[in-house]
């Protein structure tokens, strides 16, 4: 998957900034993600009167995917009410890290960066599993 149309993620992710719904911010976010089928996926920031509750861009962009079908986050792009580039917030970096494919690519305020450089050593699945086992051992007679 190397090639990667940036400017169409960008475009996607500008086109999905205008759906946000922020009364309360009025900070539109629009994110787009490659899909390792090649589908492209899109979200936008949904406010909530109870600010905690809001969901930003990048949770409806994972519930899309998820929803039509699943997949891998193979490259993704984020940006604000004036197209400008966003860096995900810390929470939507573990988000998105949970559902990216090996290498997954981030259009950053820095350049071109993976996930693993955005998110080093994350979290993730594999500590559940390692401790899972770790018990299973632990308890064997
Ligand atoms: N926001 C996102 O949608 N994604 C991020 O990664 C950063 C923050 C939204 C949440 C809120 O609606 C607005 O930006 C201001 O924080």
């Amino acid at each position: 998957m190397s090639e990667i149309d940036w400017d169409a993620l960008h475009a996607r992710a500008v086109e999905a900034s205008s759906r946000a719904y922020v009364p309360y911010s009025r900070f539109p976010v629009g994110a787009a993600a490659l899909v390792d089928d090649g589908r492209i996926v899109a979200g936008a920031n949904i406010e909530n009167a109870a600010y905690g509750v809001t969901l930003c861009a990048e949770c409806s962009l994972v519930s899309e995917m998820v929803m039509g079908g699943g997949g891998r986050l193979v490259a993704f792009a984020c940006v604000n009410g004036a197209g400008e580039r966003l860096m995900p917030c810390g929470r939507c970096r573990q988000l998105l890290s949970e559902h990216a494919a090996p290498g997954m690519l981030l259009d950053t305020v820095s350049g071109i960066r993976t996930m693993e450089e955005v998110l080093p050593d994350a979290f993730g699945p594999a500590a559940l599993d390692d401790y899972t086992e770790h018990q299973r051992s632990s308890t064997r007679g």
